[in-house]
Formats: C-alpha cells, structure tokens, sequence
C-alpha cells in the first residue's frame, strides 16, 4: 500500500495526531490537504507532549518529508511560531524535510480579525468557530481575491494583492463592526520579513508530490477537523470552510484519485463535538462529565481548551462517514476511557416522528428532530491501555469492537488504548 488517507469520522478530536504519529514511522511523505490552524492534534512521545496545530504530525519521524497541500490555509505567523517552538523542545525543522505550497492561501490578521468580530456579532447564533481566521481566509479564496504563499516571493505583486483587498476589508471592518483598520503598510512589511523566512519552504507540491508518486513512496494523508464538520456534508452551517472528506486529499494535495489505496477513517469509541450545531446522542450534566473527566487526558479543547460536548457511539453519524468517505477501515480511539463507566450505550439508528433512520440524513436541519435509539452493553473494569494484542482485552471490549464492525460492515483495523505511540492495536498493517 503506498497511499494512505486518514480521515475524522466524526466532528474532529479524534485522536488523528495519535495515529499519524503511530502510522508515520512506515511512511516516506506525509501531508496535510485542508484546514489550517484551527486544527489541534496532541501527540505524546519521548516523554513529551506536542500539540501540532499546522505542521503536519508527521514531523517527529525524522526520516518522512512533510508537506503542507494547496487546500490548507496558511496562516504564516502561526507557521513561524510553530517552528520555534518545535526548535524549543529539540525538533529542529529544516526545509529539506518541511515543505509549503505556493499555492496555499494566507490566513492575514484581517481574516482572524473578521472571524471574530462576525462570531461577536452573531452572539448566542454564532458556529463557535475557533477565531483562526479560517471561514474569512477560505471565502476570500474562493472569492479570487486571497494572497498565496507564492506572492510572498513577490514584493510588487504582494503590495498590489494587499492594495486590492484591503480598502474593501477595512470598509468591512470598520463600517460593518465598528472594529479598528488595517495598516497596509505593516501589513505589507511584516509579511516580507515572514517571505524571507519561509521562502526555503514554500515549493511546487505537485512536482514533489508527482516524482513521491512515481518512486511509490508511501505517502501518509493527514487529515484535520472530522466528516460532519466538512463544507459539503457536514452539519452546515455548523462546520468549518474545507473539504475534511477524503475527497479534499486529491483538490488539495495533488494526490489523483485513482493513486487513494486505503482511506483510514479514525473514531472515537463514543462522540464528542466543540463549538455550535446539533449532535443526536449528546448527554448532559453528570453524565456527560461522566465521559468528559474519563481517562488520562480529558475532553477539553487542543486549540480553544474549551470543554468538549460528549456523548455516546453514534452509529448512523459513522454510517455516513462510511457513505462520504468509502472507509476501507477504522482506527477506533479511546477505547480505554469506556472502562470508567458502568455501561456503554450505542446509537444504532434515529428515530424522527413515526419513520426510522439508519443513516444520518444529510438535512443537517433534521438533526434537531432526531430521537437516538440506544443499544446497552457492557463495559469493563479492567484497565486495557497496556495492552497490544486484540485477543488479550477483555472479552467484552472485543464484543464492542466485533458489534462496531457488524453495525458499520468495515472493520477495526487498528484501536488506540492510550495517548502514547506504544498504546496501540495493530490488526492491520498500513505500510508493508
Ligand atoms: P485530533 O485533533 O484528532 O488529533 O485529536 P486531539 O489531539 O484534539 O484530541 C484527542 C485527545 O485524546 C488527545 O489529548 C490525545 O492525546 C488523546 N488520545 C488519543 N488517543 C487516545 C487513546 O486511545 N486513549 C486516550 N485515553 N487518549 C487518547
Ligand atoms: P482537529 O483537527 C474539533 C470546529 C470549531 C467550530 C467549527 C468552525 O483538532 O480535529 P473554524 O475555526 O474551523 O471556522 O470553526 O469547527 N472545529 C473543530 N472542532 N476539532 C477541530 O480540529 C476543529 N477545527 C474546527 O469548534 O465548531
Ligand atoms: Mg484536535
């Protein structure tokens, strides 16, 4: 198998940094396709802790090349940021093993500043974005009035970039949310101080991705954010501005289809959501806290802190996830957190009024009506996050990944037991 794609099936925090950073060992190339910094993926190793927010978490492998695709936004300050701080804690990334696309958009401190003045003015209607600048950077992408990392290289064509957006976001800014301007001037300065910086890194990632494809290298996709958080199928408008599915490998990546082997699809062993929008199986008070406190490291946000919304397994949101993405398998997470709690339940389908649903339904408007159906099973008591080999967990957690399978007809191809690299059950090989 030489390509790889790692999805979040569910609304992101599903441990993908864990898992990336286990699979990554076996790969020559990974990537990021989408997203930018609201992204926070935690990755314990050697004594350490890291939370990656845009370098791609394959960066701890020193012998695998890391690229960041043309769908990621950038947001430059952020990526300076997060190479002096790896530096500090002793990983020092060079540009012979990090590599950016010209073609990436920039998230500017306008996009940042719009995201959170538009959030205030939505009050208690708001998405519950993470204030990156994301939504504000993605819009004016698609918008065709972004600046990329290439026009960092660029002084002239730079300034004229800035000089055609900025009068119109200040007018935005100012008029619209009575918020302060931006200079074009430090604008323009800073970021050609950050284009001396970066311009080692910023490449032409379809060659390097082209000639990786060639040489069937393996190439590890990483994915950030989760299925129901994606522009198109998830739970709109309560979601962010890319392509999460798998599908956002091949537009921002330059990965071509028919080159996708396997699509990894990584699931928590019960949901959790941060921000606005409906989840079906979302429990309240104790019960969720139930769920939240449970573990080594609790539910609360890598990138916000906010405390994550936890609920129970649900099997018609995976069932989508299946739908949208074509699992070939799941990586299963947490799996160790079910032991703290007295019984496990499972959504196994929706009811709305007298009809039954086996399958999310992609009206996102419909979620508020849906009544979970719950399944019981048992948990167990033993304590399972130094175990590595299938047959040796309990017999009901081997239950609850056999019902898992049965319900989603895709198997569990690996399980995470813990927050370390060596907390991990392989059932099958990645990269051979
Ligand atoms: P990501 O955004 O999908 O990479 O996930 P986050 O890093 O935001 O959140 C997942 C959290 O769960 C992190 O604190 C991980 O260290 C932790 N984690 C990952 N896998 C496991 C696991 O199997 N068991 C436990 N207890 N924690 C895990
Ligand atoms: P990882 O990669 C969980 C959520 C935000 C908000 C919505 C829109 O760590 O799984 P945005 O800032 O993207 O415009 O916010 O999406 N969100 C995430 N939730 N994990 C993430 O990333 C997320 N990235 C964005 O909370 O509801
Ligand atoms: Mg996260």
């Amino acid at each position: 198998m030489s390509v790889v794609v790692t999805v979040g099936c569910q609304w992101g925090d599903e441990g993908k940094g864990k898992i990336i950073d286990f699979l990554c060992s076996g790969a020559d190339l990974v990537s990021r396709h989408q997203g930018g910094n609201n992204a926070g993926h935690t990755i314990h190793a050697d004594g350490k802790k890291f939370v990656f927010h845009l370098i791609p978490s394959g960066i701890l492998n020193p012998n695998a090349l890391n690229l960041i695709g043309n769908g990621v936004v950038v947001d430059p300050f952020v990526f300076i940021e997060e190479l002096d701080h790896l530096a500090e804690q002793g990983v020092d990334v060079t540009p012979d093993r990090m590599k950016i696309s010209g073609q990436a958009h920039l998230i500017l401190p306008y996009h940042r500043l719009i995201d959170e003045l538009n959030e205030k003015r939505l009050g208690r209607e708001g998405i519950g974005t993470t204030k990156r600048g994301i939504g504000p950077a993605y819009m004016d992408k698609a918008a065709r009035s972004g600046v990329r990392l290439f026009d960092l290289l660029n002084p002239s064509v730079l300034r004229q970039r800035l000089e055609n957006a900025i009068p119109f976001k200040n007018e935005l800014i100012t008029k619209v949310y009575g918020g302060s301007p931006v200079s074009i001037d430090e604008l323009y300065n800073s970021l050609l101080e950050c284009g001396k910086r970066l311009a080692p890194f910023i490449c032409d990632a379809g060659a390097i991705m082209e000639q990786a494809l060639k040489e069937n290298k393996k190439i590890l996709c990483e994915g950030a954010q989760g299925t129901l958080l994606d522009i198109d199928y998830g739970t709109y408008p309560f979601l962010t501005s890319s392509n999460t599915t798998a599908g956002g490998v091949c537009t921002g990546s330059v990965i071509p289809p028919h080159n996708i082997d396997y699509v990894l699809g990584i699931a928590k062993a019960y949901t959790t959501r941060v921000g606005s929008g409906p989840f079906p199986t979302e429990l309240f008070d104790e019960e969720a806290d139930l769920l939240r406190n449970a573990g080594p490291v609790g539910e609360f946000g890598a990138t916000t802190g906010r405390p994550r919304r936890c609920g129970w397994l649900d099997i018609p949101l995976l069932r989508y996830s299946r739908r949208v993405n074509g699992l070939d398998g799941i990586a299963l997470t947490r799996l160790d957190v079910l032991c703290e709690v007295p019984e496990i339940k499972v959504c196994t389908q929706y009811k709305i009024g007298s009809e039954t649903h086996t399958v999310l339904p992609a009206d996102a408007n419909l979620l508020g009506e849906c009544q979970p159906v719950f399944e019981t099973l048992p948990s167990w008591k033993e304590d399972i996050s130094s175990i590595t080999q299938f047959d040796d967990l309990p017999q009901n957690a081997r239950d609850y990944v056999a019902a898992i399978e049965s319900w989603l007809e895709t198997p569990v191809a690996m399980i995470s037991v813990g927050p370390q690299r060596n907390q991990t059950i392989v059932r099958r090989k990645m990269f051979s």
